[in-house]
């Protein structure tokens, strides 16, 4: 890897090399020089912005993205006021898309009092080709923008849109090209994301995630190993695997592996405390994984489990390959296997041609499973997908009121749960430092529910013992029973 003086020893008179990760530091070298070329003449060092839009993984590319940056120079100050403000953006669902377009609004007053600013734009919804049209006819004051598939080129890119002027667009179709070992600026010292794999080949009829995300591709455990290693010598003690579908990793490597060996592997990192994934279809959860998740000490006792619908009939319109009975199984399955799992899911409210009896079975998954927590979406519909020119869309008001019922029903079934758990102790990880009130910390139960508990910053990136005294719905309030042990996780 790179330090501070190897960039500053790069020759920039050379021609670029062409092998990744070298061409993107030679090019982090080239925007610091006209980083501090810029900074000269404006009498003062320059600050950056990244907000991140949509799920976890766009959360973990932000990382990488500020990484640069700080390589490069810039200065975090995470206000649209900075001299570059770059927005991850999401597109899964149309608000998320509405949130971008607000936003850009104001950052065009704020470009027109610092002659400097920079505007980046990058991730999911720059993959759609209306939106990129959209850009180019009302908004070119935006300086840079790129896609899913060359995130890596993020330095090339910067330093490019550095030598001219008016707005850099450089969008790909796809990639099957993963680049290693560039820059990371993480957001917790004690925990981190890890990408295992990338794109989505599963093609649900609403989703438009296949479309902007690429085909699957998964990173070779090697690699991953290795980052882990380096990230728990780094003091990190919990990890968070990331890929659109964990439970398919490995099936396209020139070595298949799969993902339950891939976790046999992590779990003998000693450092690493804590193991943590995202998200599994149910289609792919095989037995193997259900036995090593059982058998695990540091599978942390959460699976977060997508059911979109409770509907056979709903299912099978939506592409996901199982129906309610296999679904329900499943969860038999990983309750008998795994005790004290909690079961988190998504829904999806108003699918084209949901009736109440859809929903009623929906809601009947719901009670049967008593989910720890749940995401619970209303429909939107997404251009180029299957699902957007199926006939019979829900009317407005009959899938808020849906919406309405299913999120009580959700709330209730939360709330039971967590107060079964009052009275007990649990090795906790504390997070950070409560916002509202300095006096107490908050963490994290293996199962995934919050607690607040008095404590100072001292603890924060520890695992605690913590007695949950009372419960809050979906949070709780708890107290440490033993200073800085190390309990069992
Ligand atoms: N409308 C509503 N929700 C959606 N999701 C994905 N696509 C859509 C859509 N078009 C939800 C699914 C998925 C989660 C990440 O987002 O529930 O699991
Ligand atoms: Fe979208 Fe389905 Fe892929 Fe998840 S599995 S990203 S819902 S297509």
């Amino acid at each position: 890897m790179y330090n501070e003086t190897d960039l500053d020893k790069i020759n920039l008179d050379m021609e670029p090399p062409a092998g990744e990760p070298d061409r993107q530091y030679y090019f982090m070298a080239k925007c610091r020089r006209s980083l501090r070329e810029l900074e000269e003449r404006a009498g003062r060092s320059f600050t950056f912005s990244v907000q991140t839009f949509g799920c976890q993984m766009n959360a973990r590319d932000s990382e990488k993205l500020a990484g640069i940056l700080e390589t490069v120079g810039y200065v975090r100050a995470d206000s649209e006021e900075a001299d570059l403000v770059l927005y991850n953006t999401c597109t899964v669902r149309e608000n998320a898309n509405n949130k971008v377009w607000g936003r850009l609004g104001y950052l065009n007053g704020s470009r027109k009092r610092n002659p400097y600013k920079k505007i980046v734009l990058c991730g999911c919804m720059m993959q759609e080709p209306e939106v990129i049209e959209k850009l180019k006819k009302s908004y070119p004051f935006v300086n840079l923008v790129f896609g899913t598939h060359n995130i890596y080129k993020f330095a090339e890119l910067l330093s490019a849109s550095f030598e001219q002027q008016g707005m850099l667009i450089d969008i790909w179709k796809d990639t099957d090209k993963i680049v290693e070992d560039l820059p990371v600026e993480r957001k917790y010292f004690f925990k981190s994301g890890v990408n295992i794999m990338f794109g989505c080949n599963n093609f649900c009829s609403y989703c438009i995630v296949p479309y902007v995300r690429g085909r699957e591709r998964s990173r070779k455990p090697e690699d991953i190993l290795r980052e882990i290693e380096q990230l728990a010598e780094d003091g990190v003690v919990e990890v968070m695997l990331l890929g659109q579908n964990v439970n398919s990793y490995g099936k396209n490597l020139k070595e298949p592996l799969t993902f339950a060996e891939l976790l046999r592997k992590i779990e003998q990192i000693e450092k690493i405390k804590r193991i943590r994934f995202m998200t599994s279809h149910p289609k792919d959860l095989s037995d193997e994984l259900i036995e090593v998740m059982g058998k695990s000490k540091k599978i942390c006792k959460h699976l977060h489990l997508p059911l979109q619908s409770g509907s056979s009939r709903i299912l099978k319109e939506m592409n996901r390959h199982y129906d309610k009975e296999k679904y329900l199984a499943l969860v038999d399955k990983l309750r008998s296997a795994v005790p004290d799992l909690a079961l988190t899911t998504d829904i999806i409210v108003g699918f084209p041609g949901e009736t109440e009896e859809d929903f009623q079975e929906t809601l009947d998954v719901v009670r049967r499973v008593g989910y720890e927590s749940a995401f619970t979406f209303i429909y939107s519909r997404r251009t180029g997908t299957p699902a957007a020119s199926m006939e019979r869309q829900v009317p407005e008001a009959v899938v808020k009121d849906r919406f309405e019922r299913l999120l009580k029903e959700v709330q209730e079934t939360a709330a039971q749960k967590a107060g079964a758990l009052t009275g007990a102790t649990e090795p906790v990880l504390v997070e950070e430092v409560n916002e509202q009130d300095q006096t107490l910390v908050t963490g994290r139960l293996s199962n995934n529910f919050v607690v607040h508990l008095p404590g100072t910053g001292e603890l924060v990136g520890r695992i605690v013992n913590v007695k949950l005294k009372e419960c809050k719905g979906f949070y709780f309030y708890g107290e440490m029973v033993e200073s800085f042990s190390e309990p069992a996780v």
